[in-house]
């Protein structure tokens, strides 16, 4: 566990020191919770969008994109719900003085349980060795069985009292739990409150209720009020899907760990309507659909887990998170939501539009169903870079720090460096930039020494390093370094670009 606590603070160290992640407005000791992207963050974020835009958009003729407005007509958060019922259940502790989230400590208080289980299980693994039956195990051991149902039991408790707004139910069951603030060690808990995380602000000179308008908490309803407008101009056929990239807002209580959770993020959602009693379908064929997307990055599989929700949100009848082995442990990084037909029903109701869909086959109107998934642009950043940080103890004893992001993401693709400042090799290392310059981003590098030049890079996950020497003047041939292998070889320069693109293309990454 420590040894992961020093990775994330070895991660937000090394994303300030190359320029991936400052904090905001860090002059003036910056605003917690809220993050700039530097030079080289700035192009990974734009690799991500493009990664998850053309998996989206380009890859599926049914699904189309959308940039809607961050401001919205405030009627839209009511029929939503989000005026009514987008809060968080928060608890303080009075000796601290810290506020959490009541149902992440209950969930806190479950993976403990669960983390004795699967000591129990890998104890019992290494004592039987190849004979042991590990389903057989877990469901006749009295110990696993035991804590198996202290779960169940404080999951059923947690969705009953969560469901039926039953504040002191929640702080009854953290009580009966013993479940103490990790800060102070006590128990001395205040009442259980709700609280809405829209922020609101203004529009206008006019003063009062009707001017008051809302950052948007999630992208997805600029999606739901432009159905028709999709759906008639695009001349859309059910099952369709629109996807949008955009910021969202939400005044977060308990928001830390880097840039995790932020009061301004991004997120890259896609609805996806369908005929209603499909939706169920769908919603397990995004589930794996999505989880295939972000195993295809080669991060490794062991790093994402799958996690049914308890706690539905209030537009929700089956939701899932996939969940990610970041710095800090296990935790959500996208959600599928099936959100049924509650939000267009909604808007229909409060803005007396119909918002339905005339389906020629059934020969039939219908408000559609829909499936939603949500990924958080900022986590996948932070998944990406922490996954990828790796401290190297190479052969010779030496050491590096190598991000290995998937090529495709990567700032920059290639860098481009003469062996020595004269001798007209610079001259030749740009001639080469400025062929490459049009498909890749390429970076110059001829200070120091070319060991340090490669560390540099390495440092910054760029996936090959282009060395230009003499001989290059001679027969037009280059040094070609690969990032993972550190291998180097001599090659025309002729062929640099079929060689960097084989690894770093969208294809490479969208067709495997
Ligand atoms: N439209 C559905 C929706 O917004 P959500 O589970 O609340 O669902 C979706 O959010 C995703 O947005 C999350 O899985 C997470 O990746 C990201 N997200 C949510 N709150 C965030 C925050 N405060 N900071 C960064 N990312 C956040």
């Amino acid at each position: 566990m420590e040894q992961k606590e020093d990775l994330l603070k070895e991660v937000i160290g090394h994303a300030k020191e190359y320029g991936f992640v400052f904090p905001s407005s860090e002059i003036y000791d910056g605003l917690a919770a809220t993050y700039d992207y530097g030079q080289l963050g700035a192009e990974l974020k734009n690799n991500i969008k493009q990664y998850w835009w053309k998996s989206m958009v380009q890859m599926n003729e049914n699904i189309v994109g959308l940039d809607s407005s961050i401001f919205m007509h405030p009627t839209v958060w009511k029929a939503s719900g989000h005026v009514d019922a987008f809060n968080d259940p928060l608890i303080d502790n009075k000796d601290s003085k810290k506020r959490y989230r009541a149902d992440v400590l209950i969930e806190e208080h479950m993976e403990k349980i669960l983390q004795k289980i699967n000591k129990e299980v890998e104890k019992a693994a290494k004592k039987f060795g190849d004979a042991f039956d590990e389903a057989q195990f877990r469901a006749t051991n009295p110990n696993v069985l035991r804590n198996q149902e202290k779960i169940t039991s404080i999951e059923d408790r947690m969705r009953t009292t969560l469901e039926n707004n039953d504040l002191d139910g929640v702080k009854q069951l953290i009580e009966d739990l013993e479940i103490v603030c990790p800060i102070s060690g006590t128990r001395n808990w205040t009442e259980v409150r709700q609280f809405n995380l829209m922020f609101s602000t203004e529009m206008g000179s006019v003063a009062g209720d009707a001017s008051t308008i809302y950052l948007r908490p999630e992208t997805a309803q600029g999606i739901f009020v432009n159905f028709l407008n999709v759906q008639k101009t695009g001349r859309m056929k059910i099952p369709f899907g629109i996807a949008q990239i955009g910021k969202a807002f939400r005044n977060e209580i308990v928001a830390r760990q880097f840039i995790f959770r932020m009061r301004e993020f991004e997120q890259m959602e896609m609805q996806f309507f369908v005929r209603p009693g499909e939706e169920m379908q769908w919603y397990n064929h995004w589930k794996a659909a999505r989880l295939n997307w972000h195993k295809k990055l080669g991060l490794g599989d062991q790093y994402y887990r799958e996690h049914d929700h308890i706690k539905l949100a209030h537009y929700a009848n089956a939701a899932s998170d996939i969940e990610f082995d970041f710095p800090m442990g296990f935790k959500e990084l996208e959600g599928i939501h099936s959100r049924t037909d509650f939000d267009l029903k909604q808007h229909e109701q409060y803005s007396g539009k119909k918002l339905q869909y005339f389906d020629t086959e059934l020969n039939q109107n219908y408000v559609p169903y829909v499936v939603e998934t949500s990924v958080g642009l900022d986590r996948m950043f932070l998944a990406v870079l922490s996954a990828s940080y790796k401290n190297e103890v190479l052969e010779d004893g030496s050491e590096r720090v190598v991000l290995t992001i998937p090529p495709a993401l990567a700032p920059y693709k290639v860098a481009v460096m003469p062996l020595t400042k004269k001798d007209g090799l610079p001259e030749k290392a740009r001639a080469i930039i400025d062929e490459l310059k049009f498909d890749y981003l390429c970076q110059y590098d001829e200070k120091d020494s070319i060991g340090k030049r490669y560390r540099r890079q390495d440092a910054i996950g760029t996936p090959f390093s282009v060395t230009v020497d003499h001989q290059t003047l001679e027969d037009n041939t280059v040094t070609i370094r690969d990032r993972d292998t550190m291998e180097q070889i001599r090659v025309p320069i002729a062929e640099l670009h079929t060689r960097i693109e084989a690894k770093v293309s969208w294809r490479s990454l969208l067709a495997n």
